[in-house]
């Protein structure tokens, strides 16, 4: 009898574990970033992490069947259990911020939603699972960039929506493989992912949250100067090869999504968010 081929990538030392944290989101200051511009870029993403994140477990799900590998299979049980948890945790934060005046917040998650369900009446196989590790390609890339980088998004402050973004980063971080495996495993043509990243991911994505956050800047008053608008610009031109980088890695077929440096990352942010969250615990979640 011969053992399963493997279809994982995640490291033997990662272990993909579904945490169930709470965040008081009202103790968090308006700007809880290092300012409305990065506040607001992230405030954007959270508007559409609901119906995407739901995307990914009802696709990953519909096709589960098909892995062999019990390693892979265990992996995909965790990211459904984390993902969903992602997915109340933002619909609470975009409920939070939509009682902040941000009215129309609930209108883009209805297109967003629309927009899902239109390009899921193609149900080709390779066009569905391609989704969900697009998907992840972006919360990997955001999540690496805010860890990364975490003093040039906050500027030094902690509070409840910073422990709640290095929540959700250490995990996408976690199970940052997972979708990629599932495609990889099913479908062989991984060099499509760059292909659709390019022609409708990217420009969709990039789009989508530069449009919420122009309207979350713009009720806030925030662009009334040219030096508003200018620091406006220089944001978009910082942010944006966050979208972009990494677009054609798929091109190569020995692409795998862990390197030495996500597996650094890795264990220094989850030693940090472990202590954030213990401290978020002991405060009742303040
Ligand atoms: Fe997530
Ligand atoms: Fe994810």
């Amino acid at each position: 009898m011969h053992s399963p081929a493997k279809q994982s990538s995640t490291p033997e030392d990662v272990i993909i574990e579904p945490r169930r944290p709470e965040f008081d989101f009202s103790t968090a200051p308006k700007y809880w970033l290092r300012d409305p511009f990065a506040t607001h870029f992230i405030n954007a993403l959270s508007v559409l992490v609901p119906c995407s994140e739901r995307t990914v477990i009802d696709i990953i799900r519909k096709y589960e069947h098909k892995i062999s590998d019990p390693k892979l299979r265990k992996e995909i049980a965790a990211l459904i259990r984390q993902e969903g948890r992602h997915t109340f945790e933002h619909y609470r934060c975009n409920t939070a911020l939509s009682g902040c005046g941000y009215s129309e917040i609930r209108r883009y998650e209805r297109i967003q939603q629309v927009f899902i369900r239109m390009l899921r009446k193609v149900d080709a196989a390779i066009w569905e699972l391609s989704m969900p590790a697009a998907f992840e390609h972006f919360t990997s890339a955001i999540s690496k960039a805010f860890i990364r980088r975490q003093n040039a998004w906050t500027s030094g402050k902690e509070n409840s929506a910073v422990s709640f973004t290095g929540w959700h980063a250490l995990e996408e971080l976690e199970h940052q493989a997972v979708c990629f495996d599932v495609f990889a495993a099913i479908k062989k043509k991984t060099w499509l992912l760059s292909v659709f990243l390019i022609v409708l991911w990217i420009p969709a994505t990039a789009l989508s949250i530069y449009g919420i956050q122009l309207y979350l800047l713009y009720k806030d008053n925030a662009l009334s100067s040219q030096r508003n608008w200018r620091r406006y610009f220089r944001f978009i031109a910082w942010s944006l090869p966050i979208f972009t980088r990494g677009a054609l890695k798929y091109f190569n077929r020995d692409y795998r999504p862990w390197n030495m440096l996500d597996e650094a990352t890795y264990r220094l942010h989850k030693e940090k968010t472990t202590r954030d969250l213990l401290m978020q615990t002991s405060s009742g979640g303040k």
